[in-house]
């Protein structure tokens, strides 16, 4: 039987940053408001001529690194994002060339702030089929480049990064289970109206701009990742005192409390990186835990819980033994 197993991590922020004080200057918003409701201290902007393409990069090198392996060897890349660089080529061909590697498997996934979990997922069924021994799984995102900068509601929310992690074939797990779920009657509460074949809303404005409905998504986002827990938990037999580590999408540090209390895990438990860099959708999993990685919180052997809730809406979970 062969598993996957996280073999390497990396991660990459814009260098400039946009803080709370600088958003009060821009929205009727105020740096206690943005702290108390959402946890968020800052964000990282990709520079004008900064695409996603070159933050993947950043962190799909640092993984690479850390795995200790060459470029050469990866033998499947995807990159989920849902800002990519140009409607095609995907994203995860234009890394393939700047990494050099020519010849494997390389595509986007589309599943907003789930997008991480979803192609770990992809990527883990690769490997167990014996189809990929090597892949590099990232999200990266330059959510900057659809907000709306004058929507108080949403701007103060959202950042830009990129996490990667390498995932080879192992003779015990590894990856022990992935959970991934949809349901596009709730689209519309967290979207982009416009894109590539519908190129203007009702209303005639044409740019695409993110609109969310927070309060609806927040209420669905604590339920939906609370039943998540259990599933997942289910799935391996396992109680929550089997979790060492919680790793959750990091949108809003109250929807990451909630979820930690559902698990019954210590704040210091949680991996929380959303004071850093906001919410950066696809990117915010694998940033969050290459971060406690490398700090050294998450050794090898500990049980580790991944999830995310995002736009489509999505949601999905990962567990593995690090
Ligand atoms: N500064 C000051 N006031 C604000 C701001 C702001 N930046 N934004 C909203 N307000 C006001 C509202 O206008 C409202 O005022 P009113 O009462 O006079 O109408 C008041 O604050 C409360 O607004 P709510 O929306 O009820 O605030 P809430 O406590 O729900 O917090 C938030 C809003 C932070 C957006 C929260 O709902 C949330 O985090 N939602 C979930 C976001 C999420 O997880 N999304 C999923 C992933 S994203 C993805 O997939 C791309």
């Amino acid at each position: 039987m062969t598993y996957s197993r996280l073999a390497g991590t990396g991660g990459y922020l814009p260098e400039k940053v946009l803080t709370n004080a600088e958003l009060e200057k821009m929205v009727d918003t105020t740096d206690a408001w943005i702290r108390e409701r959402t946890g968020i201290h800052k964000r990282h902007v990709a520079a004008d001529d900064e695409t996603t393409c070159d933050l993947a990069e950043h962190a799909a090198r640092r993984a690479i690194e850390a795995a200790a392996l060459n470029a050469g060897e990866i033998d499947l890349i995807i990159v989920a994002t849902t800002t990519p660089d140009q409607i095609f080529p995907s994203t995860a061909c234009l890394l393939q060339q700047r990494l050099d590697i020519h010849g494997c498997p390389a595509f986007d996934v589309q599943a907003v702030c789930t997008g991480f979990i979803y192609a770990l997922g992809i990527a883990d069924k690769f490997i167990r089929a014996g189809s990929a021994r090597n892949a590099l799984v990232i999200g990266a995102e330059t959510l900057s480049r659809i907000v709306d900068w004058t929507d108080r509601k949403t701007c103060v929310l959202f950042g830009d990064g990129a996490g990667a992690v390498v995932l080879q074939a192992s003779a015990t797990p590894g990856i022990l289970s992935t959970h991934l779920h949809a349901d596009g009657q709730y689209g519309a509460l967290l979207q982009v109206p416009t894109g590539v074949s519908k190129r203007a809303t009702e209303d005639g404005d044409s740019y695409p701009y993110m609109e969310m409905q927070g309060n609806e998504i927040f209420k669905i986002a604590v339920n939906t990742l609370g039943r998540i827990v259990d599933e997942t938990l289910a799935a391996n037999d396992m109680t929550q005192a089997d979790v060492d580590w919680l790793v959750p999408h990091q949108a809003n540090q109250r929807i990451i409390a909630a979820t930690a209390k559902k698990l019954k895990l210590p704040e210091d438990h949680v991996v929380m990186t959303v004071q850093e860099h906001g919410n950066t959708s696809a990117a915010s999993v694998p940033l969050a835990l290459d971060v406690a990685i490398r700090d050294g919180r998450i050794r090898r052997g500990e049980t580790v819980l991944l999830e995310a809730f995002g736009g489509g809406l999505t949601w999905g979970s990962a567990l593995l033994r690090y």
